[in-house]
C-alpha cells in the first residue's frame, strides 16, 4: 500500500511519525563553522526536545535547553554567542552539562546541585557536518544511518563559507509536503519561471544521482548557452567547491542541503508542528573564495550572495504557495493518492522506503 492522503492530515499519524525520528533517526542539526567561537552555539526544537548544541572551549556537545532550577528555556535564541547561563535567576552550566556552584549563591543543597546534569545528546559528525541522536538507545552508527551517501556529503560540507542568514518560514503543509516538493524539478520550469528557471534550471532530466534508504542526492543539470558575466565569473572560478548543476541532497528525515553550482549551500531544516502545518529554518552559507578579494571584488562578492539569497528567497515562497495550496485540497479527497512520474523518481524511493516504516 502506499501513502494517501489522510497520511498529510491525520494528527495520529504525524504521531507515528515523529516516534520512529525520535526512536531511529540522527538528526543533521549544524555545520561546523556555526560553532567555530568558544561560546557559539545553536539551538532547535524538535519533536519533543528542546536542544542545544554549543562549542565548549572546543569541544561541541549538545544537551537539553531547560534549566533544572525552574525549567526556564536556556537559550531562546536561535543562534549566537554566550555562556551557558539560564537568565531566569543565571544558573550556569559547564561543558559537563553540570551547574557551575557559584551560581547558586550558597542557598541550595550543595550535594543536590552536584547530582544535576542536563540530558545530554551523543554528537557524532560527518565531515563538517554536526548530527545529534535522539535517542540513545539507537545503535545505529551515523556512517551506517548515511550509508553510500557519507562520502558525498563529507566532501560537500569542507567547502562551507560564512553563514550569511539563518531565519524560519512556517508552512500550512505537511512535512511530506515539504519533501516531497524539492525532490524534484519537473516543476521548476513552471512554478520557478521567474527564478529558477531564469538559471537554466528545469529543462532537463537529471543524470547523476543516488539513494541510501531515505536519503538521496542528485544533479539537476543547467541548460546550455545561458549568457555569463565576466565580473562575477572571475571571483567564483576561484570557490573551492564548483559543479555543472543544482546539486540536491534530502537527508531523511529532516534536512536539505542544496547549492546552485557551488555558488553559495543552501541548509534546510524541516521541522513538523502538526499534521498541516511545518516550520522550514533556512540557513544560507557563502562559497570559500581561495584567492584574496581586492575591495571591489569583495563588493561584487556581496552582490553575488544577495542575489542568491534574493532568488533563494522567492523560490522559497514559489514553492509555500504550492505547499499550501495541496494541503488546503488534501481534506477534499481523502482517499486518493498522488501520481509520480519518471521525473519523480525521488519521490518514488522516499516513499517506498517510508511506507515500509510505517507498515503499510
Ligand atoms: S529557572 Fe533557570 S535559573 Fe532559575
Ligand atoms: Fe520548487
Amino acid at each position: 500500500m502506499s501513502l494517501s492522503n489522510k497520511h498529510y492530515t491525520d494528527k495520529q499519524i504525524l504521531d507515528v511519525e515523529l516516534d520512529i525520528f525520535q526512536k531511529q533517526s540522527w538528526i543533521l542539526v549544524a555545520h561546523k563553522i556555526e560553532l567555530i567561537n568558544n561560546n557559539d552555539f545553536v539551538t532547535f526544537d524538535y519533536i519533543q526536545e528542546k536542544i542545544f548544541v554549543k562549542n565548549f572551549n572546543g569541544i561541541i556537545k549538545a544537551y537539553q535547553n531547560i534549566c533544572l532550577h525552574r525549567f526556564n528555556t536556556i537559550y531562546e535564541e536561535d543562534f549566537g554567542n554566550r555562556a551557558s547561563s539560564c537568565l531566569y535567576h543565571n544558573w550556569t552550566y559547564n561543558k559537563e552539562g553540570k551547574v557551575i556552584a557559584s551560581s547558586c549563591r550558597n542557598s541550595f543543597d550543595k550535594e543536590e546541585i552536584e547530582d544535576l546534569k542536563l540530558k545530554e545528546y551523543k554528537v557524532d559528525y560527518c565531515g563538517n557536518f554536526i548530527f545529534i541522536k535522539l535517542n540513545e538507545l539507537n545503535s545505529t552508527s551515523l556512517s551506517d544511518y548515511l550509508g553510500d551517501i557519507f562520502s558525498k556529503l563529507e566532501y560537500i560540507s569542507n567547502h562551507f563559507g560564512d553563514k550569511i542568514v539563518d531565519y524560519k518560514k512556517e508552512h500550512k503543509g505537511n512535512w511530506k509536503l515539504l519533501v516531497e516538493n524539492v525532490l524534484e524539478c519537473y516543476h521548476c520550469s513552471s512554478v520557478h519561471v521567474n527564478s529558477f528557471a531564469k538559471l537554466g534550471y528545469g529543462f532537463a532530466k537529471p543524470e547523476k544521482y543516488g539513494f541510501f534508504e531515505g536519503h538521496s542526492w542528485c544533479e539537476f543539470p543547467k541548460m546550455s548557452g545561458l549568457h555569463k558575466n565576466k565580473l562575477i565569473d572571475k571571483i567564483l572560478n576561484s570557490r573551492t567547491f564548483e559543479c555543472d548543476g543544482y546539486m540536491h541532497f534530502y537527508i531523511y528525515p529532516n534536512a536539505f542541503i542544496s547549492s546552485v553550482e557551488g555558488k553559495g549551500f543552501y541548509f534546510g531544516f524541516i521541522i513538523p508542528q502538526t499534521a498541516s502545518q511545518t516550520v522550514l529554518r533556512i540557513r544560507y552559507f557563502s562559497p570559500i573564495i581561495e584567492k584574496k578579494l581586492t575591495e571591489s571584488e569583495k563588493n561584487i562578492f556581496d552582490f553575488i550572495n544577495k542575489s542568491s539569497l534574493d532568488t533563494l528567497e522567492l523560490v522559497l515562497n514559489e514553492d509555500k504557495q504550492i505547499i499550501e495550496n495541496i494541503q488546503s485540497n488534501l481534506n477534499s479527497l481523502p482517499s486518493n493518492s498522488p501520481m509520480f512520474g519518471l521525473d519523480e523518481f525521488r519521490i518514488n524511493n522516499f516513499h517506498n522506503f517510508f511506507s515500509k516504516k510505517l507498515n503499510l
